[in-house]
């Protein structure tokens, strides 16, 4: 049976990485060290976000599966993985 990996994505783009996403970067190492292989993580490019969402300047942002964090930070970004290993 094909186990379903939780899947993060960490923008990468231009105001998101004005905004602070150069520390989560960070989160491309560490994910995968704390979590193994039930965690993917990958850098993408501007998920559009920012633009919609620009006048509240909420970024950065990150992607758990389907849930959009706000203003993501490592800590953040761990909970939400943590809340989703625990609810599964
Ligand atoms: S740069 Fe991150 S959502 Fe646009």
């Amino acid at each position: 049976m094909e186990e379903k990996k939780i899947d993060v994505k960490v923008c990468l783009g231009t105001t998101c990485f004005v905004m602070g996403a150069s520390n989560l970067q960070e989160l491309i190492d560490s994910v995968p060290k704390r979590y193994g292989d039930k965690v993917e993580v990958t850098g993408v490019p501007c998920l559009g976000l920012c633009s919609i969402d620009w006048k509240f300047s909420k970024a950065p942002y990150v992607k758990v599966d389907d849930d959009v964090i706000k203003e993501a930070t490592i800590d953040k970004v761990f909970a939400a993985i943590d809340k989703k290993l625990g609810n599964s």
